[in-house]
C-alpha cells in the first residue's frame, strides 16, 4: 500500500493516488481535537496517525504524556492506524495496544544514522509486544544494509507477521519500492519535493508515474541500474513507461552501489531479469559475469547484463547505441573522427568507429591515457589542446564537460569547432549542451547524448524482454520529465 505523508493539510488533494494518508500530527500546525476528529472522519482513505518526537525524526516538542494522549484521541476518532515508536517504551506501547479499538497499531523503529548490527533483535523485541504491524526504517550506509532489512521482511513473512521495512537515505531509495515486492505492507511518499519527512523519500509522482508502484506485486520482476551516482539517470522513466505500455510485470530500479561484489551476491536472491551498469562499474563488473558478448569483450566494458537461468551475461549497448545515432546522419567509412576523452564511453565509440572503418584520433586531458587507448585500438592520439591543429569530419565528446550542473563548460573552445562538421556530445543532461549550441552556430549537424541513451535503452529492453521497446513513448516520457524539471 502507498501512504502519502501529509505534513501540511493543504497537500491532502495531492494524495489522490495513495491508499493511505499518514497524518504527521507533529508537523501539522493548529490541529486541535475538533479538527483532528473531522479530518479522520471525513478522510476517504484510511488514516495513519503519527506524532513523532524530536530524536525520532519528528517535530513534537510537548510532553510525552500529551503526545500519547493525542494518539489515543485519534484512535477514538477512528484512525485506521496509529504509529507508536519502539522508543516510547513498553508501558506506553502496551497501553495503546490495549486501548486500540478498531485501529491497527504500528510499532516503529527508526534509526537515522545506520542499520544497527542488532536489528534482528530489535525486530524480535517489537514482535514480543504483538502489534498489528512492525515497522523498521533504518538509514542505509551501503547497498548491503538494504538486504539486511529485506531479511527481516522474509522472516516476518515466514512468521506470518505484518511488517513495514525499508531503508532511508540515498543508498536506501530503491528499498522503498523493492520492499513492497518482497512483502512489506506499506511504502511512504511525500506530496512533493521539499516535503520529505525522511531521507530518500520519493514523491507521490515519482512512486506512481516513474516507478508504477500501484502496479507492482510479489510477482514483479526486477531490472535495475547499478552505479554510483545514479541519481541523475532517467533510465527508470523510459523503461518503466515501456513496461507499463507492454503490460510487462517488471520494474526498473536505481541501485546506488559502491561495493559491486557485495551487491552481485545479494541480488542473486532476487527475481532479477537484468541490469544496466554505469560509472564506476562497467569494467569491474566483467569479473562477476558467466559470459561476455564478443563486442563487450572487444570494448572491455559491460553496460548491460541479462540474467538467464541464474547466469549473468554481459553486453555493451553504448557502442551500438552511439553508432546508430551517428549513422542516422553520417557515413562513417573513411571519415576522420576526433574522440574527446579516453574513458569507458570513449572505448565504446572508438570500437564502433574502427569497426566502421573511420580514422580515429583520441584527444584527452591526460594524454598518457589517450596513448594507452590508442595503443589498444591502434589509432592516433594527443592532448585536448591538439584540437587546434587537428582536422576532422566528426567531433565526439565523451567527457563529462558541460554536464549538469556545470552547463557552462565545454571540452574544447568554440573556435575549435569546425564549420559544417558532425558534432556528437554524449552528455545527455542538458539535452543541448554548450558544445552543441556552439556547433549549431557553425552550421554543424549535431547529435545529442540523449539519442545514444535512447538507442542504447531500446537495445537493452529487447535483451531483457525479447520485445521491441515503444520508442516514441520512451522519448516522450523523458521529454515530459525534462520539461517539468525546467531543462
Ligand atoms: N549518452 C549516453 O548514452 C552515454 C553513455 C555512456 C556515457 N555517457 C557520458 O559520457 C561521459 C563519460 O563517461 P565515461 O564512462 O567514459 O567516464 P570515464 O570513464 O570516467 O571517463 C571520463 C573521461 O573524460 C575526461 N574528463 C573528465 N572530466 C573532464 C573535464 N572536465 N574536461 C575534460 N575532460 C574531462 C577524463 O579525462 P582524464 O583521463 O584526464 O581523467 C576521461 O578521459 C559521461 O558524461 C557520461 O554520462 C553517455
Amino acid at each position: 500500500m502507498l501512504a502519502a505523508v501529509i505534513t501540511e493539510l493543504k497537500d491532502i488533494p495531492k494524495a489522490k493516488d495513495a491508499d493511505l494518508i499518514e497524518l504527521r500530527l507533529d508537523y501539522i500546525k493548529g490541529l486541535n481535537n475538533t479538527k483532528l476528529k473531522s479530518l479522520i472522519e471525513n478522510c476517504k482513505k484510511p488514516v495513519i496517525v503519527t506524532n513523532r518526537k524530536k530524536g525520532e525524526g519528528g517535530l513534537f516538542n510537548g510532553s510525552e504524556a500529551k503526545r500519547i494522549e493525542i494518539l489515543k484521541n485519534a484512535i477514538k476518532f477512528g484512525a485506521g492506524y496509529a504509529d507508536i515508536e519502539y522508543s516510547s517504551g513498553k508501558e506506553s506501547i502496551r497501553n495503546l495496544i490495549q486501548n486500540k479499538r478498531k485501529t491497527k497499531i504500528i510499532v516503529s523503529y527508526h534509526n537515522f544514522k545506520e542499520t544497527p548490527a542488532n536489528i534482528k533483535k530489535i525486530y524480535g523485541n517489537i514482535k514480543k509486544l504483538n502489534p498489528d504491524l512492525i515497522k523498521i526504517a533504518t538509514n542505509a550506509r551501503s547497498v548491503t544494509d538494504n538486504f539486511r532489512v529485506f531479511g527481516l521482511i522474509g522472516k516476518a513473512n515466514k512468521e506470518k507477521r505484518k511488517i513495514i521495512a525499508f531503508c532511508m537515505g540515498g543508498y536506501g531509495k530503491f528499498s522503498r519500492i523493492l520492499s513492497i515486492i518482497l512483502g512489506s505492507q506499506v511504502t511512504y511518499a511525500s506530496t512533493g519535493k521539499g516535503k520529505e519527512s525522511a531521507g530518500g523519500q520519493l514523491t507521490m509522482n515519482e512512486m506512481v508515474e516513474h516507478y508504477r508502484i500501484k502496479k507492482i506485486n510479489k510477482n514483479t520482476k526486477i531490472v535495475g541500474l547499478i552505479g554510483n551516482p545514479v541519481e541523475h539517470s532517467w533510465s527508470h522513466i523510459m523503461h518503466n513507461a515501456a513496461f507499463d505500455r507492454l503490460d510487462i510485470n517488471a520494474v526498473y530500479l536505481k541501485f546506488q552501489a559502491d561495493k559491486l561484489k557485495e551487491f552481485i551476491e545479494h541480488m542473486k536472491n532476487l527475481d532479477i531479469i537484468g541490469f544496466s551498469v554505469t560509472i564506476p562499474h562497467k569494467v569491474e563488473v566483467m569479473r562477476y559475469l558467466d559470459e561476455i558478448d564478443k563486442q563487450a569483450k572487444g570494448i572491455s566494458a559491460v553496460n548491460t547484463i541479462v540474467v538467464k537461468n541464474g547466469r549473468l551475461i554481459g553486453y555493451n549497448t553504448d557502442c551500438p547505441g552511439a553508432i546508430k545515432s551517428l549513422k542516422r546522419i553520417t557515413e562513417l567509412k573513411g571519415k576522420n573522427a576526433v574522440v574527446l576523452g579516453a574513458g569507458g564511453a570513449a572505448r565504446a565509440i572508438i570500437y564502433g568507429l574502427m569497426e566502421n572503418k573511420s580514422n580515429v584520433k583520441i584527444l584527452n586531458r591526460t594524454a598518457e591515457k589517450a596513448k594507452l587507448l590508442a595503443d589498444y585500438f591502434k589509432c592516433d592520439y594527443g592532448s585536448l589542446d591538439d584540437i587546434k591543429k587537428t582536422d576532422y569530419d566528426i567531433l565526439i565528446n565523451t567527457t563529462p564537460a558541460g554536464m549538469h550542473p556545470h552547463i557552462g563548460g565545454s571540452p574544447v573552445p568554440p573556435d575549435c569547432i569546425k564549420n559544417g562538421a558532425v558534432v556528437f556530445d554524449m552528455v545527455f543532461n542538458p539535452y543541448k549542451t554548450k558544445l552543441l549550441v556552439e556547433a549549431e552556430k557553425r552550421n554543424c549537424r549535431i547529435i545529442a547524448g540523449f539519442e545514444m541513451l535512447i538507442h542504447g535503452a531500446l537495445l537493452q529492453f529487447k535483451l531483457w524482454t525479447g520485445k521491441e521497446a515503444p520508442e516514441r513513448l520512451m522519448r516522450l516520457k523523458v521529454m515530459e520529465f525534462l520539461k517539468n524539471a525546467g531543462h
